[in-house]
């Protein structure tokens, strides 16, 4: 076999198909080793100009080739290599390709394609596993009809499924049997999906707008059945908000989910046939935690909105991700604003996208929502791809308002239903159903990086105006020297000395509607009447912008939002800001400056206890912000420790000057009964818990106590792990206890495992390190398994910014050794792994040397996979 040449492709050079696949005949004989596929392809021409006919080349990676027919008859006029099959003179017009290969899904352990998990045979072809399955134009613009035969071992793998509608299935002789599915819509083949195993299955049912009654199943392994209620729940809630938000209605008589235990990424939206990575289905009050909840039901949900924005129109390339991507993100999340609290989930997203997004936006990897080039597609299912490609479509729901959007996307259906399609004709859709100008909004999606925006406020109290001076500044990204300033919608509002927002009248005498200002220059300035006091501006409402703000308030007109602030965003923004400012200057080591966190802390203080306020939005008040958020705020020269410290001497004096109330609050929030995830219930246990990780972050014998009573008396696992994550911390036998307790009383459950995992690797306690070497040696410990993998070594990466980066190297040693072996067999989770160091330019100078070693050593690594080395060499070019 010849190594590949890495190879860049470019969005430019894209071409349409020479030819397309009307029709695919698929016939598969699962066997663990051998797994024979016979496939029968109806092949045209494309009629389109930009692609005239010639050779017909076909994708496929590690298959055994047995056999090429054209129309009937066998043939020799092909060359094949480890990438593709070529017909060097197919006949003109349509014709019939039958190809036969086997494959081996038992030694696939890169988990793409066809492979096995725990005795179970499923597939993940997105975005370019359909190629290991057979022979086939593997791109997302070529959509076909499915016809799938499926034949296996009726011991082995007594349930047999594909896409669509089962038509047919039967006995046949040794044991064998066999299914036929039907799939009458045509799709790409990254929506393709198989399954074969020994599963369980749940069903219920649902009532479409329309009257028709849906089959709903979930597949999971037997004896989990107990544990499907909470997704089966999801799915209900899902598909009639979708029909109630955007008119949107299931299209199939049926809709199957299969959970299993090995899997690269969170879940897949195969055409009524959704696999998920079983720890996004399964739950039950003693072994899932409320966030795993609420994941469960956003992610069943992200997997069902596909099937309109992604299956019935999909990507025209993989450039376009963000189409299918950044559009269903941004739909989850308007679905759990609605099912649970809006700003709680709009505070919960902007802060991941500020610690994992802005970073990867400063960073070597920094690539636009639409990327114009790439080497492996696999790594581009980033933060920037998802979550500020989400951003992006909030921007476009917040100018156009909820109807404008909604005929957008109605406009965005009539015309493309059925295709594969750009970014251009989403935002077309977008802008002919308003009638309005959005070319300038391309460059969002165009240009990398976070923009800055610099705001300056003048009163003048004898002409009664304010101005508002707005500037945007985009720093230079890899490959992009220059930008175009793009159109901010920032929302803002004047806040009055009573606390009550003013009326924002602009000096032309107009009200400016919603309080939404549209910053289209590089610098532009507002003028607004009427403004008799000095009012305090509160800018960009509701995150309205994906930016980063440098906005003109000292310490108390921020005080003053953090308490008075009607747009609860911003008034969570104001004490981030506040913990900010001090978090900084304490890990910086400023000796001059003292900063007075016990005074920022005081004002925390009356929202944590305003029993008006959602107790969720409370405890989200109390989190600082976090150590990749404040190490990317100093920019350069970052030392880990120092930043760690700072965080933790914040939180220590928050639980310390608030003692009085945080008790109060830990007893009065305690939820009687039977655990339920219900949002207030959430709320409660979320309150109580942020309580009680403050009374312990000064470790004081009360606090550790609390926290010990807590995880014994804990009857659900929210609870129980709040409690251990306090413990596991600790450098005192406390912690040793707590562990062993909760292993020993979980070591049969597989997820469960994975948080004991990763709560040993995430802690701050000394001797972390030497424990992560001890579990990666543990024998429930395995490197094949994603989930493990994640929970140990990616939790320490990604996780434990104080230990991944220990001033000794050990960390940096024991991530990269992990990256270099798992890259042998799964390189989509190695980069994914490698992705950790992407920051380490703006270490101090110890830490990156030894980074920056440690990624020449992985770059130097013999056979090193196309996804690592792209990664890799990015970071250190
Ligand atoms: N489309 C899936 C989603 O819902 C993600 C699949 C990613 N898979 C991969 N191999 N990169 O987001
Ligand atoms: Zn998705």
């Amino acid at each position: 076999m010849k190594t590949e040449e890495p190879r860049t492709i470019y969005l430019k050079d894209y071409r349409p198909s020479p030819y397309l696949i009307e029709t695919v005949d698929l016939d598969v004989a699962l066997a663990p080793e051998n797994t024979r596929v016979r496939s029968r392809l109806k092949v045209k021409p494309n009629d389109d100009p930009d692609a005239p006919a010639g050779p017909l080349t076909l994708d496929g990676e590690k298959l055994e080739l047995h056999s090429v027919k054209i129309n009937g008859t066998p043939i020799n006029d092909y060359t094949a290599d480890d990438q593709s099959l070529t017909i060097t003179s197919p006949p003109e017009g349509p014709f019939e390709v039958e190809i036969e290969t086997t494959c081996n899904p038992q030694a696939n352990e890169a988990l793409e394609g066809l492979y096995r998990s725990g005795g179970i045979y499923c597939t993940q072809c997105e975005p370019e596993g359909f190629r290991r399955i057979t022979y086939f134009i593997d791109r997302p613009d070529v959509l076909a009809r499915y016809r799938v035969r499926v034949e296996a071992d009726k011991r082995e793998a007594p349930v047999l499924l594909a896409n669509g509608n089962l038509v047919e299935d039967g006995d046949l002789d040794d044991g064998r049997h066999f299914a036929v599915w039907e799939d009458p819509f045509p799709k790409p083949s990254y929506l393709f999906a198989l399954v074969g195993g020994n599963l369980a299955c749940v069903q219920d049912s649902f009532i479409t707008k329309t009257g028709r009654a849906i089959d709903l199943r979930i597949y999971v392994e037997p004896g989990k059945e107990g544990r499907c209620g909470w997704a089966m729940e999801s799915l209900k809630t899902a598909m009639r908000w979708d029909e109630e938000r955007f008119g949107l209605e299931y299209d199939l008589d049926i809709y199957m989910i299969v959970a299993v235990s090995d899997f690269n990424m969170g879940a897949m939206e195969n055409k009524g046939l959704n696999v998920f990575n079983d720890k996004l289905i399964l739950a039950r009050p003693d072994i899932a935690t409320d966030t795993d909840y609420e994941s469960i039901e956003a992610v069943i949900a992200h997997e069902y909105f596909h099937n309109w924005t992604g299956n019935r129109v999909t990507c025209r390339d993989w450039f376009q991700l963000c189409l299918k991507e950044g559009l269903t993100v941004f739909r989850d999340q308007e679905f759990t604003a609605d099912q649970r609290s809006r700003p709680v989930k709009r505070i919960e997203d902007v802060r991941l996208l500020r610690a994992r997004q802005f970073s990867e936006d400063a960073g070597p990897l920094a690539h636009p929502v639409r990327p114009s080039s790439f080497v492996e597609i696999n790594n581009f299912y980033t933060l920037t791809v998802y979550e500020k490609g989400g951003e992006l479509c909030r921007m476009l729901h917040t100018m156009l308002g909820e109807d404008g959007f909604q005929a957008g996307m109605k406009l965005y259906f009539e015309r493309h239903d059925g295709q594969a399609v750009t970014v251009e004709d989403f935002v077309a859709a977008m802008a002919d159903a308003n009638d309005r100008d959005l070319s300038q909004f391309m460059r969002w999606y165009n240009q990398a990086g976070t923009p800055e925006v610099v705001c300056r406020f003048e009163h003048d109290a004898s002409e009664k105006t304010a101005k508002l001076h707005v500037t945007q500044v985009h720093a230079p990204s890899p490959g992009q020297p220059e930008k175009e300033p793009v159109p901010i919608p920032l929302r803002i509002g004047l806040v009055g000395p009573d606390g009550e927002d003013m009326p924002l009248i602009l000096k032309n005498g107009s009200e400016v509607p919603g309080g939404l200002l549209m910053v289209t220059e590089r610098e532009q300035t507002f003028e607004f009447a009427d403004v008799a006091h000095r009012p305090i501006p509160s800018l960009l409402r509701g995150f309205s912008a994906p930016v980063k703000l440098s906005s003109p308030l000292d310490d108390a007109d921020l005080d003053f939002l953090m308490r008075h602030d009607s747009d609860l965003f911003n008034r969570w923004q104001a004490a981030q800001t506040q913990a900010m400012k001090r978090l900084v200057a304490m890990a910086r080591g400023e000796g001059e400056f003292v900063p007075d966190v016990r005074e920022f802390a005081l004002a925390v203080g009356p929202t944590l206890t305003d029993d008006w306020l959602e107790p969720a939005y409370r405890a989200a008040f109390a989190v600082p912000p976090s150590e990749l958020d404040i190490a990317q705020e100093i920019g350069a020269d970052v030392d880990p420790t120092g930043v760690h410290k700072a965080r933790r001497d914040l939180r220590a004096t928050l639980g310390h000057t608030l003692q009085g109330d945080l008790q109060r609050l830990y007893e009065d929030y305690a939820v009687p009964g039977e655990y339920q995830p219900d949002p207030d219930s959430v709320g409660k246990r979320s309150l109580r818990n942020t309580a009680l990780a403050l009374l312990a972050a000064e470790e004081t014998e009360d606090g550790v106590k609390r926290a010990q009573t807590h995880f014994k008396n804990a009857d659900n696992m929210t609870d129980s792990m709040a409690a251990l994550r306090i413990l596991a911390g600790l450098d005192r036998p406390e912690r040793d206890e707590a562990l062993e307790t909760f292993y020993d009383r979980w070591k049969d459950e597989q997820l469960v495992l994975d948080k004991w995992f990763a709560i040993q690797a995430q802690s701050t306690a000394s001797d972390t390190l030497d424990r992560v070497e001890r579990l990666r040696r543990h024998p429930a410990f395995s490197i094949k398994n994603p989930n493990r993998v994640r929970a140990l070594i990616g939790a320490l990466a990604h996780g434990n910014p104080l230990h991944f980066h220990s001033a000794d190297g050990r960390g940096y040693e024991f991530v990269g050794e992990s990256i270099m072996e798992i890259d042998g067999f799964n390189p989509m989770i190695a980069a994914r792994l490698a992705s950790a160091f992407s920051s380490w330019k703006m270490l101090e100078p110890g830490r990156r040397a030894m980074a920056q070693q440690m990624l020449e050593r992985i770059a130097a690594k013999e056979g090193l996979s196309r996804d690592t080395s792209e990664v890799v060499g990015k970071m250190l070019g």
